[in-house]
């Protein structure tokens, strides 16, 4: 009995790999990497590397690598099924063994004939463009006028199919194809006078799964008929599933996880041209918008994508579309743009290794910096346009899940839009907590006519019914769990003035900062982690996230296991060039900023309540206390800000 392949996935994608290797291994992390001795040769140093990340682990001594089922493997001598099982236990995952029905095993052989006959296919294309006259004339001498060398066309198992109408068709009923699967796989059209061949008189790529498998098919027309698409592609089936396909994804994997970087194009030949001069972490959409499903495959090898488009206005267009998406999933996206006149495959052809990953390099935006220039050109000197570019740009900003980048991004948006950071913080928060009440179910919906000038709008109320720095506590929460026990530098001064530094926990950090300064979390579930901690940091030892998110208390694992769920990428910073190199300095200013955003909104919340107060009293000596009270929380204000601002300059 199999485990479904969904389950399978489900569980190494839960595994973490430091967790599963942290249980035999003692890890101490170093760098991005976690770092012990190696439990499969003998060794003093350690060379056994463990890669959160990519989710791997690797040793440099004796060259053991794998993922999470492969350690269990090597380690404790488990069959695969058994490696999986032991991993689904750890992390709660609920494998289904049920009997095959007979469907299913219908299906399965459906799967199973379609993959073959796409082999038999492939076959056929490639053995067509190299050893047949027409093919090495027409279809090889095509590729190579364009400038493909033999080696790219053999690896991408380019190929050609006859011009004749049928040609392929009755070489595949002679092999034994039947008529309905050479339809059901796309491969054969019906006609009037029966079947005959899709790809008829064009080159051919076959399109892989992430395995290498042939899914489906892809063909270029070499004449100038207008009335026949450029290409003509598969068409879906049980084994191809369009939006879940990536054009080079099997040729281009390793090098994404090797690169930490995926970059996106629009067309096979944008794909083999990169291949050809050496960039191989690159993947085509194949001209159709970017699905979630096509970004969750990048994402299971990295965070980063660059999208590189044409210069012309339609491929900026495609730049824009589908990226909202991308940066949801908490992917870091940049986009680059080519000179009007190339698209990924000319530029290539035209210009070297060197020149092309520089210009990659120099001219990568990241995304929100790129949309923002963009609308802001388009808007000119417009107000209403320019109200909408701001408005636009905060959307896109909102749907970040970390809030750290978000704040990076208002910070870099005000300065672009040249308008105040607290408005477009305001702005972003309204959104933030539209989109947050949407979530718990409660839509809004006003009424048009029951709307007067004299309400409040309806943002005003949403914003009313979550409490103040409701995201910045959530931030802080997360904070704990994934850092807590990391340990940071901390700087305070002493009673002479002299600067002290000490190595204390995160999780020690934030409980005594919070707690010197007299602030409680409001939200009773953080208030309970963070009691936890509090607890911890007396009694010890400081739990992990696991500690929570297997937490009898179902709010608590809940909470935990969505915190934990779109984790924080600290070296990812460097790339923004905001925080000073060192990861432990990274960390030590995340935490500080969190902290500060967090004080500002209560303190924001405590003012505007002081400012509410005084509106309403009328005797002299109160209203004198309250603006009292209001100038101290202006100062206080202004300290954190200044220290904020320290800490993001830094
Ligand atoms: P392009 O028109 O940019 O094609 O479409 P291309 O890849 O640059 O090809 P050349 O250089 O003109 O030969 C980009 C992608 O959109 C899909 C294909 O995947 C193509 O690679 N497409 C385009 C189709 O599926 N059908 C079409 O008719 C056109
Ligand atoms: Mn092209």
């Amino acid at each position: 009995m199999a485990i479904p392949r969904e389950t399978v996935e489900q569980i190494l994608q839960a595994a973490h790999i430091e967790e599963v290797v942290g249980e035999f291994v003692t890890l101490k992390k170093r760098g991005s990497n976690m770092w012990g001795n190696c439990p499969f040769h003998n060794e003093k140093t350690p060379s056994f590397s463990v890669n959160p990340a990519r989710n791997i682990f690797k040793c440099f001594g004796c060259g053991k690598a794998g993922d999470s089922a492969k350690f269990l493997m090597e380690h404790e001598h488990f069959s695969y099924p058994e490696a999986l099982r032991y991993l689904a236990k750890k992390y709660n995952i609920k494998i289904e063994e049920k009997e095959q029905t007979a469907e299913e095993i219908m299906q399965q052989s459906i799967r199973e004939k379609m993959f073959n006959v796409n082999e038999f296919a492939d076959k056929y294309f490639v053995d067509t463009l190299w050893n047949t006259d027409e093919g090495k004339t027409i279809g090889l001498q095509y590729f190579r006028e364009r400038g493909y060398f033999d080696p790219i066309i053999q690896k991408f198992h380019l190929g050609y199919s006859p011009a004749e109408w049928d040609a392929f068709t009755k070489h595949a009923k002679q092999n034994g194809y039947s008529d309905e699967l050479l339809e059901q796989i796309g491969l054969s059209i019906k006609g009037q006078k029966g079947l005959y061949d899709r790809y008829h008189g064009r080159v051919m790529f076959p399109i892989h799964s992430l395995t290498g498998r042939v899914i489906g098919f892809g063909g270029r027309i070499l004449t100038n008929d207008k009335k026949s698409p450029k290409y003509q592609n598969s068409p879906e089936s049980e084994i191809y599933d369009k939006k879940q396909t990536l054009y080079g994804i099997y040729f281009a994997k390793n090098a994404i996880a090797r690169q930490d970087e995926c970059i996106l194009v629009e067309g096979y030949f944008d794909v083999l041209r990169m291949h050809q001069i050496g960039i191989e972490n690159v993947v085509a959409s194949s001209g159709t918008s970017l699905t979630m499903e096509q970004i969750r495959l990048v994402k299971r090898y990295t965070k980063n994508i660059t999208m590189l488009y044409d210069g012309d206005a339609a491929g900026v267009h495609a730049a824009l579309r589908g990226t909202d998406m991308i940066l949801s999933e908490g992917m870091n996206v940049r986009v680059v743009v080519l000179p009007p006149e190339h698209d990924p495959d000319t530029f290539g052809k035209e210009f070297s290794v060197e020149y092309v990953s520089n210009y990659l390099k120099d001219n990568a935006k990241d995304f929100v910096r790129f949309k923002t220039e963009l609308l802001l050109k388009d808007a000119q000197n417009d107000p209403i346009k320019r109200g909408q570019v701001i408005r636009d740009i905060v959307e896109t900003i909102s749907v970040i899940p970390d809030s750290i980048f978000r704040i990076t991004y208002v910070k870099e948006c005000s300065r672009l839009l040249d308008m105040s950071e607290q408005t477009l913080t305001n702005e972003l928060n309204k959104i933030l907590r539209a989109k947050f009440k949407k979530s718990l179910g409660v839509e809004d919906n006003v009424a048009p006519e029951t709307e007067t000038t004299t309400m409040p709008k309806q943002e005003e109320t949403v914003e009313d019914q979550l409490p103040a720095g409701y995201y910045q506590e959530r931030e802080l929460v997360k904070l704990l769990l994934m850092y807590g026990r990391e340990m940071i530098v901390d700087e305070r001064e002493d009673e002479n003035g002299q600067k002290i530094y000490e190595q204390v926990s995160v999780a020690q950090f934030i409980v005594d900062d919070l707690k010197n300064d007299g602030f409680i979390f409001t939200n009773a579930v953080n208030k309970k982690i963070f009691d936890i901690f509090d607890h911890a940091i007396d009694e010890g030892p400081i739990p992990k996230g696991q500690y929570f998110t297997s937490n009898e208390d179902e709010t608590i694992a809940q909470l935990a296991a969505d915190l934990l769920s779109s984790p924080y990428k600290l070296d990812q910073w460097e790339k923004f060039s905001i925080f000073v190199k060192s990861e432990e300095n990274n960390l030590r200013a995340t935490v500080l900023s969190s902290i500060y955003r967090y004080k500002d909104l209560i303190i924001e919340d405590r003012r505007k309540a002081v400012e509410e107060e005084l509106k309403n009293t009328e005797d002299m000596d109160d209203q004198l206390i309250l603006l009292k009270r209001k100038k101290d929380l202006d100062d206080i204000r202004k300290q954190i800000n200044k220290e904020l601002g320290i800490v993001i300059a830094k």
